[in-house]
This record gives C-alpha cells, structure tokens and sequence, in this order.
C-alpha cells in the first residue's frame, strides 16, 4: 500500500509525512517512486509483454524532470515530448533520442532542428507547414526523420473542455479532410527525407470511458486503408495516444487493460482481415503514469471563519503549485497528515495563498478539527501539479520529493528568492534612487 495510517498519521510510500514536512519545508510535492513503477508494470503485463511491437511513451508534459526521465529509461519506456525545454531535459540526463517522440501543434523551426540533431525517434507532425520546416532541416543535414501524422479524428470525449482534443473543432492534429490529408501525405510519402511511419491521435485527457477511443480508432483505420489503395503504402506504426483516467476524489480507475484490450482487439482483427501486417502500436500515457503517485504536502495557516456561510483554511501554496482547481475546476481530496485517522465532521473551503479569489484548492472539504499548523496533505497532485507550477506573486516553486519504500530524497531543490530574479536586468537608468518630478 503506497498510503497507510500509522498511529494517526498519514504514511506515504513507507514514509511519515508529517516527517517529510518538517525536514524538507512546506509546501512539498512528494512522488512515490514504487507507485510509478507499478504503473509501468502494469503497463508491461498487459501491454508491451502481452503483444508484439508494442511501446509506452510516457508523457512526460505531466511531470518533467531529469529524475523522472531517469525513471523512465531504467523501466524501459520511451518518453513524449512537446517542447525545447523537455526535450533538453530529457537529453541533458543522456535520455536516448531514438526513445523519444516529439509532440507539439506549432514546433518551431529551432525545435524542430534541435529534434533532427539529436536524432529523435518519431516526430508527430501536427501542423501543415511542418513537414516544410523537418524537409528543408533534413535536406541541408542529410538526415531522414521518421514521422507520423496527428489525425483530428472528430470524436466526442466526456472530460473538461480544455483537455478534449479529438473533436473537429481543435486547434491539434491534421483535418480528415481528403483534399488536405492525401496531398499531405502523398508528399511525405514521396520524400526522400522522411519516412512516413502512419497516424497518431489522442482523443482527451482525464478519460474514463474507452468509447472515444474506439470511434478515433475505427476512423484511424479507414485511413490505413485508404493510404494503402490510394499510395500502395501500408503504414508501419499507429499511435494511440493517452488520456487514460485517474482518480482524484471517487472516479473509479479503470485498469489500463480496458482501454488496450478492446483497441487491439480490433487493430488485430483488422490487420488479419486486411491481409495487412499488423503495424507497431503506441500509447502516451501521462496522468495515470503519475498522478497518483503524488501527493502535495501544505502547513495551514490562517484560518477565516464566517459565521452561518464558510471556513476558510489557507494553506502555505495554491494555484501556483496547483492551477487545476482553478483552471478546470478540478477536485481534489486530502487528509490533515498528522490526524488522518480522526472522524472528518468539519466543513472547510481550503485556500491558496495568491491574491486571487478563484486560488481554491478545494471547496466543501470534510476534515477533523483544523488548527494552525496542521500538515494537509492533498492526493492524486502528481500530474500537471509541478509541470504547470508558476510564479504568480512571486511564490518560488516548491522542492519535489521522491519517496520510495520509507527513504526520500530531493529531485528538484525549491527554488530561492535569488532563483525568482535570477534572469531580471535592471536597466543602468534604472539604478539611480532619483525621483522622476513633474
Ligand atoms: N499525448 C498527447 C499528444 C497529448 O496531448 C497528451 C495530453 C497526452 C498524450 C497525455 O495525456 P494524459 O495521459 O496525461 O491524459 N493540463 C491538463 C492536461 C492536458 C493534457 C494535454 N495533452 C490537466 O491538468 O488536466
């Protein structure tokens, strides 16, 4: 059990976490290294092991960092990225390019050559002016890039309308459209610079149903088939995208097997039907990857009682190391750390400390009786916790933990107040303590 109560207090991976507040500060996001590793392994029964050809690319938007790419690469997984910056990350901890698949809808041309240098296994076109920019890179390097093509597929998902992405109005992926794909990949089919590997898509974030899935998936079929009729041309690699759902308060997690199993039941049966070989498949999970594994660790401070209406408890972070609440209106559940055992029959709205009304963390919280000081300790955080963590009111980002089997060390140090004017300049006019009069 990656939590436990023990004598009150909350245990997270083998470790006290009132413990892991007082040694390493407040607020804290602790990552349990075993829980990670148990979602690859899962992953690994019944996905990589179970079928052929077959590849998890972590996406590692939901949780970037040297440790984690590390993570990644002793359990064998190829990672995703959308940006420079990840994949500088991911390169600077010796990540191994040809492991790793380079995502984005507007891949500048600078990223785009940073890919081809390093030599990145896929990249996933998702624009119509990128395959100009990956020719005309690989032309003057001589390289070939191996690539796939975003699809929008047109599909609905139930999941907030910020993280749906399959619909047809989306700003991802290549319309279905004939006279906009064919040509587009008539051309990547001819070009001696790339190799067109097949089709790429992801539906949504945070999704519970594999019914969206399936609909992209049957759309993406009919493509392989058209490909092949029209370009004599049988794609070699589908990718599948993640989305797969967590829990964060009481949404039931559904095993990774509910959504592959059904998907490569019919990419089997298709591929057999066809007389086609079946291509290698491709998942990006992120959020079932680490979500759960992360838990966020807050010191309460001030407390507002308004008679008759609410109690709010302020805690030492917010949306600057959660903006999921406020972004998404996402829920959340936690514990105070140190009496997690005690009956919960007290109402509280827990608050961020930004000057921000909307900096709530979680709204109609049952806990015990809460009183200043009280280590909160706030679930499911690992995902899109610290990778969209800022530095609104200049609040440093707190320090990552990770924790595994009772030990914990720090994998990203919380930053200084030197850290958050680090790349500020003062102009020289500037320095003179002389006020302007008028
Ligand atoms: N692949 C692609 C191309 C994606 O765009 C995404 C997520 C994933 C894979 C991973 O999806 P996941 O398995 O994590 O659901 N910040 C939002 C989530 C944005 C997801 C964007 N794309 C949140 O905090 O809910």
């Amino acid at each position: 059990m990656i939590r436990e109560i023990k004598n009150g207090t909350l245990y997270f991976d083998g470790c006290n976490t009132v413990d892991l507040a007082e040694k390493y500060n407040t607020p804290l996001y602790v990552v349990s290294e075993t829980e990670i590793v148990r979602r690859f392994d899962e992953l690994k029964d019944c996905f990589v092991n179970r079928y052929e050809r077959t590849r998890v690319a972590y996406a590692s938007k939901a949780f970037s960092t040297l440790a984690m790419y590390k993570l990644c690469q002793r359990e064998g997984m190829c990672i995703d990225v959308v940006s420079g910056g990840e994949l500088f990350t991911a390169i600077s901890c010796d990540f191994p390019a040809q492991n790793i698949e380079f995502n984005g809808n507007n891949k500048s041309y600078e990223e785009l050559e940073m890919a081809i240098d390093y030599g990145v296994g896929r990249i996933i076109v998702d624009g119509l002016t990128e395959l100009d920019m990956i020719e005309e890179i690989c032309k003057t390097k001589a390289k070939i890039a191996n690539v796939l093509y975003r699809i929008t597929p047109g599909v609905r998902s139930d999941s907030h309308d910020y993280i749906v992405t399959g619909r047809k109005d989306s700003k991802f992926g290549i319309p279905l459209d004939e006279h906009i794909l064919y040509p587009y990949i008539e051309r990547a089919i001819s070009s001696p610079c790339i190799d067109f590997k097949g089709f790429h898509f992801h539906v949504g974030s945070q999704l519970h149903d594999n019914s969206s899935h399936l609909q992209a998936l049957d759309i993406l079929l009919h493509h392989v088939t058209e490909v092949k009729r029209r370009f004599d041309c049988e794609v070699q690699e589908l990718n599948l995208g993640g989305g797969f759902g967590v829990t964060y308060t009481d949404e039931e997690r559904k095993p990774f097997s509910y959504f592959l199993e059904p998907m490569m039941e019919k990419i089997e049966g298709f591929f057999a039907q066809e007389g086609m070989k079946r291509p290698a498949i491709v998942i990006e999970p992120g959020r079932s990857i680490v979500a759960e594994a992360g838990i966020s660790l807050y010191r309460v401070g001030q407390i507002k009682n308004i008679p008759d209406l609410r109690t709010y408890v302020s805690v030492d972070g917010g949306m600057t190391d959660n903006i999921r609440p406020a972004l998404y209106g996402a829920k959340y559940s936690a514990v105070i750390a140190g009496r997690a055992d005690e009956p919960a029959e007290t109402e509280v709205t827990i608050c961020g400390k930004c000057c921000e009304s909307g900096d709530i963390l979680i709204k109609d919280l049952l806990l015990p009786k809460v009183e200043q000081g009280d280590i909160l300790a706030v679930f499911s955080t690992g995902a899109y916790g610290y990778s969209m963590a800022s530095n609104y009111n200049k609040n440093p980002i707190p320090a990552v933990v990770f924790v595994k089997e009772g030990r914990s060390e720090v994998i990203v140090k919380r930053q200084t107040y030197q850290d958050l004017i680090k790349n500020e300049v003062l102009p020289e006019r500037l320095t003179v303590a002389e006020q302007r009069t008028r």
